[in-house]
């Protein structure tokens, strides 16, 4: 009893104390936030990524930290959070439909850095990065969306839409190929910048119909469910983990915590705890977690050394990472705590919390007798898995409270020997990742639905691909063209139950069919007329489906 009560203290005093930390450094964040945008000779709705002019010289503006900051205010403006926004986000928006018109190194909007006066920074530079086009483009939707649903149509049309175009186009036609990752050191494949992209597409597709271009929705829908595909490339069971670079090698482990920030930027709150996209609450993301966050305790850093096991501890980008010799970043400390505020949000929205042995480990760290089952929402061992999950992230916020001056200013890192601040000063993304964990902890939910909603198995067993048949064949009156092949979804090679195709495009004769994804199978198109069935000279004709996604087969009667 003694005990209980004196856990029920300390426990309590834990959640006053990051309470106090919230109230006083929601506001500075907030205000944080809003000095660095057209500021030091900057342009209206230019964010710079931190004041700080020598070591390091941050006075740029980067396309990623702009728009992931002005996605929270996006999403602050149109919650009416904070109505005071909207000359700022229509300035953002003016600033960034120069830039993507400033001619540039990289020949693209891929270009992720430019002069805070909106000219091209022609200096060397890891070069293209493809996550800002996708993140400008979630966040000039969210926008768009909400001026759409309360009646603003021609803004949304006449200068939203055209600057959504050239960064999704982009996004489309370069997701497959290398690219420099988020911390602009890796050219490879980068776990963020493949699900940010993979979001903006899916969102942009449903955008692009309403904008009544059907032919953009299509493609953008094609290559978002072959970058699905592709991310579940990321998921290593034999580490445990996501790993954050893929098609490198760069002698890294890959645990990295760009994989918790790719699952907290594709958070959708109507989805639920899926894996498929790696959301917060889901088993996959949660043993990531718990890797990562793992790859960080111990010796690495002195500051963690003290911190036993199942409890939070200082986050950094990764544990091989040599920039100001390696330390905590604020982001990475509030992403930790953020991803586990919405997980929290997913198992109360699904009603339950399913165990599963991909879970376990991060469920049994911080209580030790859960096992592999499901925990509906009435029952004890939920609520006790809950307010564990609860108070682990509350750590990660006691930790960043521990190590923020009393100014309450952030700046990028503080160092792993003792806390104190280094690298840039008043770092605009430390303070909007403080803002977003602080909003995900009390349950304001500022991300939209962006369409993870009920994503199933894009490739690998199981998974289908439509392919469309269009065969050139001229015909009697009376006559039609089948086709019939060594597969199920093809008849089986059957005459009576081939599958008709349809000629609205005479003589072209064309048919939609799903396929198993990654089969080689044989077919052949047949006429029928009066009952009487001709088939195609040989021989047999061959196919393999693609791994995802979409296919057009052309083909001519013989
Ligand atoms: C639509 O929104 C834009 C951006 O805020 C604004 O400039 C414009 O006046 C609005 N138009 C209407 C018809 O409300
Ligand atoms: C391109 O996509 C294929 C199929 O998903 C994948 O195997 C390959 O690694 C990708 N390459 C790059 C650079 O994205
Ligand atoms: C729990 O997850 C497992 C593994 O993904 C799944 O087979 C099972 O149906 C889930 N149970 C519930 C109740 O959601
Ligand atoms: C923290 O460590 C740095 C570098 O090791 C040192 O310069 C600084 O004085 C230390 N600060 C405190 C408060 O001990
Ligand atoms: C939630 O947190 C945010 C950020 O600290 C704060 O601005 C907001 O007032 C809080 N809302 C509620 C309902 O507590
Ligand atoms: C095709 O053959 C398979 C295997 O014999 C069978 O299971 C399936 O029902 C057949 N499908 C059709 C459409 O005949
Ligand atoms: C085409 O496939 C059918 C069914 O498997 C087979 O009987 C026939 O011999 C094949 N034709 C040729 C030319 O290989």
């Amino acid at each position: 009893m003694r005990f209980a009560l004196s856990f029920f203290f300390l426990a309590k005093v834990c959640l006053a104390d990051v309470a106090s930390y919230i109230s006083m450094e929601g506001p500075i964040a907030k205000a944080g936030v809003l000095a660095n945008i057209g500021t030091k000779g900057a342009k209206p709705g230019i964010v710079i990524a931190s004041p700080s002019t020598i070591d390091p010289d941050y006075l740029y503006t980067w396309t990623r930290d702009s728009s992931l900051v002005f996605k929270l205010l996006i999403d602050q403006y149109t919650r009416r959070i904070d109505t005071t926004l909207l000359n700022q986000i229509t300035d953002f928006i003016t600033a960034e439909g120069i830039l993507q018109g400033v001619s540039n190194p990289s020949g693209s909007v891929g270009e992720p850095k430019f002069n805070v006066d909106e000219t091209a920074f022609t200096g060397p530079w890891g070069r293209p990065q493809r996550d800002g086009p996708a993140l400008r483009a979630t966040a000039m939707m969210t926008f768009a969306n909400y001026l759409i649903s309360s009646g603003n149509i021609s803004y949304p049309a006449n200068t939203i839409w055209p600057m959504v175009k050239i960064d999704l186009d982009y996004v489309s036609a370069n997701w497959n190929n290398t690219g420099f990752d988020l911390w602009e050191e890796v050219d490879g494949s980068s776990f963020f910048t493949i699900a940010v992209q993979h979001r903006a597409l899916r969102e942009g597709a449903t955008f692009a119909t309403l904008q009544g271009d059907n032919t953009r929705a299509a493609t953008y829908n094609t290559q978002a469910a072959n970058l699905l595909c592709f991310l579940q490339g990321f998921w290593s069971s034999s580490s445990s983990a996501l790993i954050a670079n893929i098609n490198v090698n760069n002698g890294r482990g890959g645990l990295d915590a760009n994989t918790i920030l790719g699952s907290i930027h594709t958070f959708d709150p109507a989805a639920g705890p899926d894996a498929i996209t790696f959301q917060p609450g889901s088993d996959k993301a949660l043993l990531n977690h718990y890797t990562t966050v793992n790859s960080f305790r111990g010796s690495l850093y002195t500051i963690n050394s003290h911190i036993a096991a199942g409890q939070a501890v200082n986050i950094g980008r990764y544990k091989e990472d040599v920039y100001y010799n390696g330390n905590p970043w604020y982001l990475a400390t509030f992403a930790a705590a953020e991803q586990l505020y919405l997980a929290i949000y997913q198992w109360e929205q699904a009603g339950q919390i399913n165990v599963t042995s991909t879970s376990l480990p991060f469920f049994t760290q911080l209580v030790s007798s859960t096992t592999v089952q499901n925990y509906p929402s009435n029952t004890p061992g939920y609520r006790t898995l809950i307010s564990a999950v609860f108070s682990y992230a509350d750590g990660f916020l006691e930790l960043a409270k521990e190590y923020t001056p009393s100014s309450g200013r952030l700046s990028e890192q503080y160092l792993k020997s003792n806390g104190t601040q280094t690298s840039a000063v008043d770092l605009t993304w430390s303070y909007a990742s403080a803002l977003t964990a602080f909003f995900a902890r009390n349950g304001t939910i500022l991300g939209n639905a962006w369409g993870a909603k009920g994503l199933t198995t894009p490739c690998g067993p199981g998974a289908t691909v439509s392919i469309t048949f269009l065969e050139t064949a001229t015909t009697m009156s009376g006559e039609s063209i089948y086709i019939t092949g060594s597969i199920d979804a093809l008849q089986n090679w059957s005459t009576s139950t081939a599958l008709p195709l349809s000629s609205t495009k005479y003589p072209v004769w064309s048919i939609t069919l799903d396929v198993p994804a990654s089969t080689t199978f044989q077919y052949k198109y047949i006429r029928i007329r009066n009952g009487v069935v001709t088939w195609e000279s040989d021989p047999n004709r061959s196919l393999t489906s693609p791994a995802s996604g979409t296919y057009t087969e052309r083909d001519t009667w013989r």
